[in-house]
């Protein structure tokens, strides 16, 4: 799924869309995330589970793979992160880690009926990344 968007409620329109499709039969939980590059694409993912439960892959992580087997711009600006079965739907510790990876700024949830916006160094303060390996 691609198409070009900046703000934050498009992603979060595309990140319920993605929920939407999502495989999760194990846990019964859907989430979509639709993440924004600094060049302004954007790029879906849902998470797609598995018997054997260990292989099961969230919705953040399909959304990065998609973004790097695009090969454009791989800045993410941002996140939406939707889930119909929780909200604020905020990303695993897993997710947050690879998020990092690609120099993710923010995260966007709904919170009490609106969206709101987390710097990523809220959610993941302090964080080893990239620029620790170059130093
Ligand atoms: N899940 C995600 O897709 N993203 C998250 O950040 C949290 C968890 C998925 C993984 C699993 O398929 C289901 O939600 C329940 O943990």
């Amino acid at each position: 799924m691609y198409e070009t968007v900046a703000d934050h409620e498009s992603a979060m329109r595309a990140a319920r869309e993605a929920a939407g499709r999502a495989y999760a039969p194990y846990s019964g939980f859907n989430v979509g995330a639709a993440l924004v590059t600094g060049g302004g694409a954007l790029y879906a993912g849902c998470n797609v589970e598995n018997a054997s439960y260990g292989l099961s892959m969230c919705a953040e992580r399909n959304a990065v793979g998609a973004m790097v087997l695009a090969g454009g711009d791989r800045r993410i600006e941002f996140v939406a992160v939707h889930s119909p079965q929780v909200a604020p739907c905020l990303p695993c510790g897993a997710c947050r880690q690879v998020l990092k990876e690609f120099g993710c700024r923010a995260v966007v949830v709904e919170e009490r009926g609106r969206l709101r916006a987390y710097s990523f160094e809220e959610i993941l303060p302090n964080a080893f990344g990239p620029e620790d390996l170059r130093s």
